[in-house]
């Protein structure tokens, strides 16, 4: 009898009958009984194991395919090496063509964010973008890469996971359709206090006109007062409309330092004359986004307007242009920093919104106009007070279109 041994663990014996004719057993025999033992030992642990990676991997690809995530998976020669049935259904590439392709013959948002992991070796984390379905219809996908890397920290592939996000876009959706509901009762109220102060002042005015036309004094306080009223109600539904109109606009390449520009030469009279330095932070790079010019600069202007008020005289004003790197660079950051008052604490949670000033004759529509701007941008803007200086600091990220896929590693 011999053991068949496995690691510090008995797996089974070999037996042996008596031999023929009754002959007896050498040493010879008892060291072939052993060296077939061992060689049965392997044999089986190779079966096993054998048995294991087939089970794994048949767990493996059930997991890939009933997952609701698409996973693509490229080595290190940029060729696919897997893709799950959701990217199938998601990329609209059938599985058994997609695999052997080269990473370009993906759609290029995924191919950008998958070459560059295998280049870089960095993560891209939720990279947004669309395609379109069977029936022509874009989905809203949202993309994460990481890279395949041996034990010993070779880079041997990537693997991308992509998902849709459609439902979440619809909630999205429908969340700012019940804000703007609920801001269209505040925006009427605003708007009709807004227009009923200047008009009991020409109702008072005209009311008594048939009983002092006669007094020139009477008459030229009227046409001024009734001529800066009107105005004040004609600027006030100019600038409104401008609010309304933002999500309408047309949108194209614009180099976002373009319109930072144009607003700082326009009202470069009025900081000189109000001793305010301007620093401009960029380096000289051109940063394209989607935009509309003439609503970016009215987005900058307020801004600008704003800290300039904030400030009085003196101070700096500092518009920074920057790349968020972090989540693969899809953001554009752009900073308008003064050295003002700041913005009371109680007021922080609502000046986005319409009609609310603390000045004397301010209409609180410059910043509602801002968020309209942004908003048709899909940029997000945010208001903060400076933590170690005085003043405020308004930050607008917005979204870097992706651009076509650079050349990745060879094949
Ligand atoms: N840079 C800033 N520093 C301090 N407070 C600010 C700043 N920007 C805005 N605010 C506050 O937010 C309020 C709303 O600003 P918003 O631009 O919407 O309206 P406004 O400046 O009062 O009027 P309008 O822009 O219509 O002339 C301001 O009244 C002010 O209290
Ligand atoms: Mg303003």
């Amino acid at each position: 009898m011999a053991p068949l041994i496995e690691g510090d663990e008995v797996i089974g014996f070999l037996a042996l009958g008596p031999k023929p004719f009754d002959n007896p057993y050498f040493s010879d025999d008892a060291d072939l009984l052993a060296t077939l033992a061992n060689q049965s030992s392997v044999a089986i642990r190779n079966a096993q194991t054998h048995q294991r990676v087939v089970q794994l991997n048949e767990e493996l690809q059930t997991i890939l395919s009933t997952i609701e995530s698409g996973v693509v998976a490229v080595g290190a020669k940029a060729r696919i090496t897997l893709f799950n049935r959701t990217a199938e259904r998601l990329i609209g590439m059938a599985t058994i063509s997609a695999k052997g392709q080269r990473v370009e013959d993906l759609p290029p948002a995924l191919a950008r964010c998958l070459g560059g992991t295998l280049a870089d070796g960095e993560p891209r984390s939720q990279v947004e973008f669309s395609l379109p379905d069977s029936a022509g219809q874009l989905v809203p996908l949202v993309c994460s890469t990481s890279a395949l890397v041996t034990p010993s920290g070779q880079l041997v592939g990537a693997v991308a996971a992509v998902n849709d996000i459609s439902h979440l876009k619809d909630l999205e959706h429908e969340k700012r359709r019940t804000e703007r509901l609920a801001s269209i009762e505040a925006i009427a109220a605003g708007l009709v206090h807004e227009i009923r102060n200047p008009l009991v002042a020409v109702k008072t005015f005209s009311q008594l006109l048939p009983t002092k036309y006669h007094d020139p004094e009477f008459r030229e306080t009227f046409s001024r007062t009734a001529g800066r009223e009107i105005r004040r109600i004609d600027d006030l539904l100019t600038r409104f409309r401008t609010l309304v109109a933002a999500s309408s606009q047309s949108l194209e390449s614009v180099d976002i330092t373009d319109p930072i520009r144009h607003t700082v030469d326009f009202l470069r009279p009025q900081f000189d004359e109000r001793q305010i330095r301007v620093r401009q932070v960029w380096d000289g790079v051109p940063r394209s986004i989607l935009g509309n010019p003439a609503q970016l600069e009215q987005l900058f202007l307020n801004l600008c307007l704003n800290a300039m008020e904030a400030m009085g005289a003196g101070g700096e004003l500092t518009l920074r242009v920057a790349d968020l790197t972090e989540g693969g660079g899809t953001t554009l950051l752009v900073e308008v920093s003064d050295t003002g008052t700041g913005i009371p604490e109680e007021l922080l949670a609502k000046i986005f919104d319409p009609f609310v000033s603390t000045k004397a004759r301010g209409s609180g529509l410059g910043l509602a106009i801002c968020r309209g701007v942004a908003d048709a941008h899909r940029a997000s803007l945010r208001a903060r007070n400076n933590s170690e200086r005085p003043g405020s600091t308004f930050t607008i990220e917005f979204p870097v279109p992706i651009a076509a896929p650079s050349p990745t590693t060879a094949t």
